[in-house]
């Protein structure tokens, strides 16, 4: 087996833990007996931005070609680019044009990572946020009238469609249905947003009849985020719109402690495109060009792809030496309490591999 793999680092402390994830899906690939075809790619960051004006070029889709996946690092230098001009330049970019629907995040406590969260050990809380990455109340639908005076009125639509809508419940049931507990939460407001949300409700109800080895329940998204907080054990899979799944997936990880460990997959599931692969954590210009900063949410992102390529057991390797080295505080980065830097922590997780 061999992969073709984008490698974008981007920004900032991207340059400095994209190498660390290279190192341990290298070791993964020759443990596990794949090979992995990396093609660097420049742009998508911003000093590409300060050489070309852009932050990619016109033919960016050709030069990166057809990869089986995009891994990349972190984007955004906020004293020379605009964030909305990075972002949009780049990440979205890639969102759109591969139609990765499906914005998936783990929120998993983890050893070694302090729990916000009074009373709770690793393994209590274990679940996924699926986030619809494409519609719903993102959508360019909308407008000003009257700017500027008494009688100003602005507008913005939410737009779901059925296709849209159903695609990503589906990918929710279906990865419900390959876990242990086999349970869907949607999240809704269907007794404040008149319309969208209750036809959101008839979409998952129709959507769990294909699944009947899946239970489901759905919460109101206000106490739902309580419930992250209050109970988070028990969840499995939650699935949201772009907007509420927006605020649960940045809620679910800190709720973990994990900005430094947290991965997240931008995923076309139909496989018409490639998915992307990423920490959470942005560029973290305070910390950038120091070697201090944590690589596990890059490594943990490389474990999530190699499960998207169908590797499953590096994958879950992977996942292990993660949790022993951050079990080990001599081994961990400085933001978790530890002595290590960026490349003594990635090279013990290359080596727990073995
Ligand atoms: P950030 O995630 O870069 O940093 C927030 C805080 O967490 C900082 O104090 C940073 O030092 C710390 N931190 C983040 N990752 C860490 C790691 N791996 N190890 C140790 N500490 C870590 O978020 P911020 O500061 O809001 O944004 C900085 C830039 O990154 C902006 O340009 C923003 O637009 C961009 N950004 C890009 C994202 C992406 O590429 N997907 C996501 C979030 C922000
Ligand atoms: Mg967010």
């Amino acid at each position: 087996r061999n992969y073709a793999i984008s490698v974008i680092p981007g920004d900032g402390i991207g340059k400095e833990v994209m190498p660390e994830g290279i190192r341990v899906l290298e070791r993964a690939a020759s443990l596990y007996g794949f090979s992995i075809d990396q093609k660097w790619q420049d742009f998508a960051c911003c000093d590409y931005y300060a050489k070309h004006g852009q932050m990619m070029p016109d033919d960016w889709k050709a030069q990166i070609g057809k990869p089986d996946a995009i891994f990349f690092g972190a984007v955004g230098w906020p004293d020379t680019v605009p964030d909305h001009i990075s972002l949009w330049g780049s990440l979205l970019q890639f969102r759109r044009e591969y139609d990765q629907y499906v914005n998936l995040r783990p929120v998993r406590l983890m050893p070694g990572v302090p729990c916000p969260l009074v009373g709770r050990e690793p393994g209590d809380i274990d679940f996924w946020v699926v986030r619809e990455n494409t519609e719903g109340e993102y959508s360019s639908v909308g407008g000003k009238m009257f700017p500027g005076t008494d009688r100003e009125i602005v507008i913005q639509e939410t737009v779901m469609t059925r296709h849209g809508t159903d695609r990503v419940l589906r990918y929710a049931f279906e990865l419900a249905a390959t876990r242990d507990r086999k349970h869907v939460t949607s999240a809704t407001k269907s007794n404040g947003i008149a319309i969208t949300m209750p036809w959101w409700d008839e979409r998952v109800e129709e959507m769990a009849k294909h699944y009947p080895s899946v239970t489901h329940d759905k919460y109101h998204i206000d106490i739902l985020t309580a419930q992250f907080v209050l109970n988070p054990d028990r969840f499995d899979v939650v699935v949201a719109s772009n907007l509420f799944g927006d605020i649960l997936s940045d809620l679910g990880p800190a709720c973990t402690g994990t900005i430094g460990v947290a991965p997240s997959g931008n995923i076309n599931p139909d496989r018409t495109a490639p998915s992307l692969f990423e920490p959470v954590h942005g560029s973290a210009p305070d910390i950038a060009g120091k070697g201090v900063a944590n690589p596990v949410g890059q490594i943990w992102s490389a474990a999530m792809m190699l499960e998207h390529l169908g590797e499953a057991d590096a994958a879950a390797a992977i996942m292990r030496a993660v949790e022993t080295v951050l079990a080990e505080p001599g081994l961990r980065t400085g933001d978790l309490k530890g002595k290590a830097n960026t490349e003594q922590c990635g090279r013990a997780i290359a080596d727990a591999l073995a």
